[in-house]
This record gives C-alpha cells, structure tokens and sequence, in this order.
C-alpha cells in the first residue's frame, strides 16, 4: 500500500449552489434521500465530534435518527463518554461523507437532550434485543470482556419483559447554526456551500475548495 500515491479525481456529479434553495435542512434531507437511492449502506451514519471541558475532541460514528427544521436526532446512553462531554460542553459538530456521491455535509450547533417521552417513543420502536442492551450495556464504561454482559443480557431474556426506557437512555437533538455541503468537482474544483445562521436567517456563502 502507498498512501502518498493514492488520488481520484472528483467532478462525476454536478451541483450547483444557485438551486440549492434556501433550506439547509431541506437540502440535507435531499442529498440523504440520494444517498438511499443509491442503496448506500448506512447512509445515514455520522460522524459526531463533542469536546469536554479537557478541550480535547473526540468523534465517533452514531446513526441520524430525524431531521426537522430546528434539528438533527440521535439516541444513546447520556452517560457514555460522548454523553458526559455533551453535558460539559452542548457544543457539537456532525460529518456525514457518502463516497459514492463524491459528498460531504458537515453540521455545527448546540446539542439539546429530548424530553423523555420522546426517548421512550422511540425507544419503544427498537427490537428487543437493542431494548435489552441499551438497559444492560454501561456504554463507555471499562469491562473486563464482552462474557458477562452476555451472561446479564441472556438471564434478562429468560425474564421474558419487555424493559422500560432506562433515564440514562435517549435522544438528543442538535439544533444547527453552521452547514456546509461539499460536492467533489474535477481537478480539486470542489463547491463548497455554506449556511450560516444569522439573526434566524440562513445567509448562504461559499468557500475556497
Ligand atoms: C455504523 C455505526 C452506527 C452507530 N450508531 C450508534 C448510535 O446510533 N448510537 C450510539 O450510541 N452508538 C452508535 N454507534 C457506536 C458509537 O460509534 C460508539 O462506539 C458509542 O456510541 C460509544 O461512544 P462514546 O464512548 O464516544 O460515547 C455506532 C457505530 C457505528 C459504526
């Protein structure tokens, strides 16, 4: 493998900034819908970035469960690491990248938890076994091996009950004041859109590739 030798040209999609309109969160939705058109495997995973009250970022890749206008959803264990660094510090930044596309969305705002009914809504929607782990699993904790969270998962499942929203389970919502969308173009020619929120309009913008 040499990395330094590897390059491909963008430029095999056209996208011109003056049709995106004026809804980032519609264009978003858009572009997620082109992805699943293209059946492209978890497209709408991404990439969330919190940062403690160390300063020091940390990302890791969650799944986009809504978008509205005022917000982006995902769901987690609010004691995870990711959840205690959004309690120090609610600012976030989402990174989506569908290769096939020649895509990129990146997302900035101030994360929200969501009330707990919502959480036990959509809680409720989960297969069992994703109910029972997110009970059982103490997301970002240390544990010696996966062995006996095994165990705890299968006694659980000999109870035959269906368990309840745990309060350390749940949805957040980030409510956006920055996007910009990336379209790879032809010989490093990238578009780059942006959207920044202002006095609660979008002004949108573009930046040097
Ligand atoms: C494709 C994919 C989807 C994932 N979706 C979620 C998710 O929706 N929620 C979640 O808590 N973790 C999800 N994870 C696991 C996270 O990446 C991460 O391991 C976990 O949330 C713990 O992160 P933390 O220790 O930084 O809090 C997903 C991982 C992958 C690769």
């Amino acid at each position: 493998m040499k990395l330094e030798d590897l390059r491909r040209d963008f430029g095999r999609f056209i996208f011109n900034p003056d049709q995106a309109g004026q809804s980032p969160a519609l264009l978003l939705k858009k572009w997620l819908e082109e992805a699943e058109d293209r059946h492209i495997p978890e497209f709408n995973a991404m990439v969330i970035s919190t940062v403690g009250v160390n300063g020091r970022p940390s990302s890791r890749v969650v799944l986009l469960k809504g978008i509205e206008e005022d917000g982006l959803s995902f769901y987690t264990n609010y004691e995870s690491r990711k959840g205690h660094e959004l309690a120090e510090n609610p600012q976030a930044s989402l990174l989506f990248f569908w290769k096939e596309l020649e895509r990129q969305v990146r997302v900035e705002g101030i994360v929200e938890k969501m009330s707990y009914e919502q959480s036990k809504k959509y809680f409720s929607s989960r297969p069992l076994d994703s109910q029972i782990s997110a009970l059982l699993s103490p997301q970002s904790r240390p544990i010696k091996d996966l062995d006996a969270l095994k165990s705890e998962i299968a006694a659980y499942n000999q109870l035959h009950q269906k368990p309840a929203c745990p309060l350390f389970w749940g949805g957040y919502q980030l409510k956006p004041d920055y996007f910009e969308f990336w379209q790879g173009g032809a010989k490093r020619l990238h578009q780059r859109l942006i959207f920044e929120q202002k006095d609660s309009q979008w002004i949108k913008g573009q930046l040097a590739p």
